[in-house]
């Protein structure tokens, strides 16, 4: 006779067959082995009715900070280091393709276009400015004219345009196009290390776990041509103290290069769309 107690694998057993009559067999698959984990994650804690009350608080809060500028929980996900790890298991780049890490908060879609060389700071910066270039050259060496380049990084002031409410529009994000010989440049100003929000639920849980809320210098790049696998990645500035402690877990070494006091320079190599 079964006894009248479920056990917990019962329990799971029953909510995962709750799944059986759905059609979408991608969605079912993914909601059954969260389902697992998450029971898993439950009995092998002992999570107390407290505990899960004040995750239930903390994802609520993190559902609240977010707005149309502020996405918390691709903070919160980043700084679980998911959002490498998705990277991680999607990146099929071949051997000396630009490795790829992650996204960030901070992109904007259609941001400013701009001409070979010019900058992406707005007119009239007080900072320094330097060039970076290089170019973008298939996995077989050859030159991709009119690769579209995304780029984005912090301002001086270790904000992005996004997060300042002093600025109007956009500022240190815009698009480029490789030229006929693949190459692309622009101006900007030096990036900087900075912090990742720390004022939302995410900053509270780096405080509570004495963690850094530091990310290493970088800009950030999106490159992109019809045919080609599109790479979402960073260039890390190699003097950048925070490069072994990054908050996001974003740093890889063959994406950290020289940065100067007149510029920086790094190659893309994108992978053929299979
Ligand atoms: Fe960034």
């Amino acid at each position: 006779m079964m006894s009248p107690i479920i056990s917990s694998d019962r329990h799971l057993a029953e909510v995962l067959a709750s799944f059986d009559q759905s059609t979408n067999a991608r969605t079912t698959e993914i909601l059954r082995s969260l389902v697992t984990h998450l029971h898993s994650f439950v009995t092998e804690t002992g999570l107390t009715r407290e505990e899960w009350m004040a995750g239930i608080d903390f994802l609520t809060a993190t559902g609240r900070a977010t707005t149309e500028h502020r996405q918390e929980f691709i903070l919160l996900s980043d700084t679980l280091g998911v959002s490498m790890l998705v990277e991680m298991v999607n990146q099929h780049a071949s051997d000396g393709a630009t490795e790829p890490t992650v996204f960030g908060p901070f992109y904007l879609p259609n941001a400013p276009r701009f001409a070979m060389g010019q900058s992406i700071a707005p007119e009239g910066t007080t900072s320094e400015e330097i060039v970076i270039s290089g170019a973008v050259r298939t996995s077989n060496g050859e030159p991709l004219s009119n690769a579209l380049l995304e780029v984005w990084q912090v301002m001086p002031n270790g904000l992005y345009d996004v997060q300042d409410q002093s600025i109007e529009g956009v500022s240190h994000r815009g698009i480029f196009r490789t030229g006929d010989d693949g190459r692309y440049e622009f101006r900007t100003t030096a990036p900087v290390d900075y912090q990742i929000p720390t004022d939302g639920p995410v900053g509270e849980m780096l405080r509570v776990t004495g963690r850094s809320s530091w990310r290493p210098a970088h800009i950030h790049f999106m490159v992109s041509h019809p045919g080609f696998r599109t790479v979402i990645t960073h260039v890390f500035d190699e003097n950048s103290p925070c490069l072994e402690n990054d908050a996001v877990f974003g740093v890889r070494d063959s994406l950290v290069v020289e940065f100067t006091t007149v510029g920086a320079s790094f190659d893309f190599v994108l992978d053929f769309d299979s």
